[in-house]
């Protein structure tokens, strides 16, 4: 698309995505994780889109995203455990999967056919903003396309989805840069379908332990192994770098490759986590291979190296 064409689906102005909203149109909005594609979540025809723009699984849910726990309880059953996560972490990068209500006015499709729904209240201001706005849920999966690296920015948006949605609203780098938490209820108990912004270990200090998904079926249809995928070569974890290879560091570079980007000097897993996507998608334009040094694993790792596995895994 021409670089005009796409400027000119860039907004700053909350009322004017509100109202493209409300019409029905497709606009990716900023949260504190990454940037979602959002929509009606009460009109299949709105829902469906996000589907066709992406070209995402029909059997891969839709997170919807609410002003605040109110709302929530109008489309989902709360339970004790998950009233309390939601006290303590929303609005914020914590997304629960409840039980749908029966009565709930949103498009089945959200649901992929579950019984459940995904909520999420999102802490960025434009997101609260937008939310408050438009008054109405919204449907907002990752703006990215289905399998490939989430976006950060308004710009990534536009490179992955600007010929299709009407609208971004701008609200500069995403400062958290890795998505929400999933956390799904198997026989009361919480489990952590996706590793995400808020760590296991922060969520265990309110709700104790938290369980591995058992099902045979994908527990969250999202968590297929290759996602993320860039076009070059990952290999994680490595203790020396192959010659021709780019190297995508963590703390104290490796000596050799052709071309080095740092996820954190410091060695800051915060600072990681805001830059893994953009980083990869820098390499990704420039590299056919990328080493990636080992992370560690505590703390916010465990999501950085959640999306490392999905990136480097074999494409299907
Ligand atoms: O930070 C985030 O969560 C971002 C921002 C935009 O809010 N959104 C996001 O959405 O990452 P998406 O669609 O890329 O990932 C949502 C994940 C998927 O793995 C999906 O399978 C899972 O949540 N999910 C959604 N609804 C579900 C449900 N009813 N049951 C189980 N998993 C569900
Ligand atoms: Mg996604």
């Amino acid at each position: 698309m021409p670089a005009e064409e796409a400027k000119g689906r860039l907004t700053q102005s909350v009322s004017e995505a509100a109202h493209a909203l409300r019409a029905g149109g497709l606009v990716a909005f900023p949260t504190e994780t990454v940037y979602g594609l959002g929509a009606d979540a009460t009109s299949d025809r709105a829902v469906a889109a996000i589907f066709a723009a992406k070209e995402r699984p029909r059997f891969n849910p839709l997170i919807v995203h609410v002003r605040d726990s109110a709302q929530a309880k109008e489309f989902v059953e709360f339970s004790p455990i998950a009233e309390k996560l939601v006290q303590a972490f929303w609005p914020g990068p914590l997304t629960l999967v409840l039980p749908r209500r029966e009565q709930a006015k949103l498009s089945l499709l959200v649901s992929a056919g579950l019984d459940t729904v995904a909520v999420r209240a999102p802490a960025h201001p434009l997101a609260r903003s937008l939310l408050e706005a438009v008054g109405i849920p919204l449907a907002a999966p990752s703006a990215n396309p289905s399998g490939k690296v989430s976006a950060t920015s308004a710009d990534h948006v536009i490179e992955g989805l600007g010929e299709i949605l009407d609208l971004v609203l701008d609200g500069g780098s995403a400062p958290l840069g890795i998505e929400s938490t999933v956390v799904g209820f198997e026989n009361g108990k919480p489990v952590l379908l996706r590793p995400g912004a808020v760590t296991r270990a922060d969520i265990e200090k309110v709700v104790g332990p938290l369980g591995r998904p058992a099902g045979k079926a994908i527990a969250s249809p999202g968590q297929l192994a290759s996602h993320y995928a860039p076009r070059a070569r990952l290999r994680l974890n490595v203790d020396a770098v192959r010659p021709g290879e780019s190297l995508l560091a963590f703390g104290k570079p490796l000596p050799g490759a052709v071309r080095v980007v740092n996820l954190s000097a410091a060695g800051d897993l915060k600072e990681a986590a805001a830059n893994l996507f953009a980083m990869l998608r820098t390499l990704d334009n420039t590299a056919m291979a990328i080493a990636v040094m080992p992370i560690p694993q505590d703390g916010l790792g465990e999501a950085i190296n959640d999306r490392l596995m999905r990136a480097a895994a074999p494409r299907s």
